[in-house]
């Protein structure tokens, strides 16, 4: 409601100040007080049928293509001031009476065709679906660039981040340091090399060190490079490169996601652009769309496999904004990609291992109070925004810097960026898990 005053102030602001200049003017200047009150009176009448008319036109231009059923609410409008017009304005009275019933008619009909339930008001927005299965390798090839960088041309961006949250842990380009994960350049003939390390044990899973050691139970091995792909974004911890487990875990566990599994949730179809960007973006020749989603299902259950209405409107986080505050708590965190990487506790799907739990209402006193505390934070929410946008400042024991992303202050607006340090304060161990959206 608010939106729509103010739009319709926008419209026209010109006209109200008018007519309250006329308003004034007629107090200033009538003498005879019945036609001084006659005067005020229909003025005043008049700002409010304008005013009418003018949220009517601002909530037609703003719910125009939202199928919201809120387009009668205008017509209503308009028939309500043409019948106070009429009925104050004797001179144009009978017209307004008229356009005043025409108006009734239309309102009544339309509003009752679109407050009908079954029957949608408006045009919604078209919805674009993507049909990976249809489109040529380079067009793949794109939808995965997306789908990892959050746009087309994006992979060279420093920080350009994507639905599927690769790069907070990946880096793409040749020679490009990358501590988190390891690089993805040139997995594809490395691929083919995994298979033949010792530790992978292809054709023999039971023999794995590794926690978990199919990715379901007689789902087995992968065989050739396209298979160890998809085995690495269905199961990460099947096999864990060297060096890259979860801290103390001996590399039997993998910090990375399994990325069909909230909140990543990559489709069939959305893996095959992923996998075949790594490819054609390297010159490489892809296995083809239908190779690659065979090479998934032999590593994801079907009733695992995310449908394609599950959240692909978002279709890449795109931007750069991750999320803006506006978001339920679970969908804030797992858009702002903290989930990835850390245990929150109340926070759906948030069980990352690469750095600390965070039960910060517990975890912040004590790290002020730590003698190797460099940073500058007095209070518990200070120390959380510093941990955010400056995590050099601090780094936990045991845990490695340069791990957390340093550019979140550019990437959450005020609003995220409150909402997550209200939340990760109010969180202390053996206490009730504070109240969530
Ligand atoms: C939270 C951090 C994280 C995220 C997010 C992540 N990964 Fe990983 N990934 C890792 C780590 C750590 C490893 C190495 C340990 C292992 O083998 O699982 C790895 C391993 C891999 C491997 C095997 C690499 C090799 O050299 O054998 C591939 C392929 C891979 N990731 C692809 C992806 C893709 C594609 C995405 C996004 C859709 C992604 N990862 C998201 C952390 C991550
Ligand atoms: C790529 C992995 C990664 C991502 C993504 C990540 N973090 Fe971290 N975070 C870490 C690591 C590792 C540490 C410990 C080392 C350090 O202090 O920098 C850490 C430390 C922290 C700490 C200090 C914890 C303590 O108990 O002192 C906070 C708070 C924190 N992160 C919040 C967040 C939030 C909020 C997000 C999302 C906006 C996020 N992190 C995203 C890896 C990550």
């Amino acid at each position: 409601m608010g939106e729509l005053i103010a739009g319709a102030w926008d419209l026209g602001w010109p006209i109200m100040v008018m007519l309250v200049g006329l308003l004034v003017y007629f107090q200033a200047t009538i003498k005879d007080p019945v036609t001084k009150k006659r005067a005020t009176f229909q003025t005043a009448i008049g700002i409010l049928c304008m005013f009418l008319v003018l949220i009517a036109v601002s909530n037609y231009t703003a719910n125009f293509n939202a199928a919201t059923g809120m387009l009668p609410v205008s017509l209503v409008m308009i028939t309500a001031m043409a019948f106070i017009m009429g009925l104050y304005f004797p001179n144009i009275s009978a017209l307004m009476k008229i356009g005043g019933f025409m108006f009734f008619v239309a309102s009544a009909l339309s509003g009752y065709g679109n407050w009908l339930p079954q029957v949608e008001g408006g045009f919604p927005p078209p919805v674009v679906k993507l049909d990976f299965q249809s489109m040529s390798a380079q067009q793949l090839g794109d939808e995965g660039e997306k789908l990892i960088f959050g746009g087309i041309g994006q992979s060279k961006t420093q920080g350009a981040i994507g639905k599927g949250q690769c790069p907070l842990c990946h880096g793409f380009q040749k020679g490009f340091l990358s501590e988190r994960a390891p690089n993805l350049f040139g997995i594809p003939a490395r691929a083919a090399e995994q298979l033949k390390a010792p530790t992978y044990h292809m054709n023999d899973a039971a023999s794995r060190t590794t926690e978990q050691k199919e990715s379901f139970e007689g789902s087995g091995t992968a065989i050739d490079a396209q298979e160890y792909i998809a085995e690495s974004h269905a199961c990460p911890s099947c096999f864990v490169v060297p060096g890259f487990g979860v801290k103390g875990s001996n590399d039997t566990v993998s910090p990375m996601p399994r990325i069909h599994k909230p909140p990543i949730s990559l489709q069939l179809g959305e893996l095959a652009a992923v996998d075949t960007w790594m490819y054609t973006r390297e010159g490489v020749e892809s296995p083809g769309y239908d190779a690659i989603v065979t090479s998934y299902e032999k590593f994801i259950p079907e009733a695992d496999r995310p449908k394609a209405s599950e959240g692909d409107e978002e279709g890449g986080a795109g931007g750069d904004i991750l999320a803006d505050g506006s978001e339920p708590h679970d969908t804030l965190f797992a858009k702002a990609g903290c989930t990835a990487c850390h245990t929150i506790p109340g926070i759906k799907d948030a069980t990352g291992k690469v750095g600390p739990e965070l039960w910060e209402g517990t975890n912040a006193p004590k790290r002020i109070k730590d003698g190797g505390y460099a940073g500058k934070a007095k209070t518990t929410k200070e120390y959380i925004t510093e941990s955010i946008l400056d995590p050099s400042a601090y780094v936990v024991t045991d845990y490695p810097d340069d791990q957390m992303p340093k550019d979140f202050g550019v990437k959450l607006t005020g609003g995220a960026l409150s909402k997550i340090v209200d939340y990760l304060a109010s969180l202390e161990e053996g206490k009730p898990l504070p109240p969530k959206e």
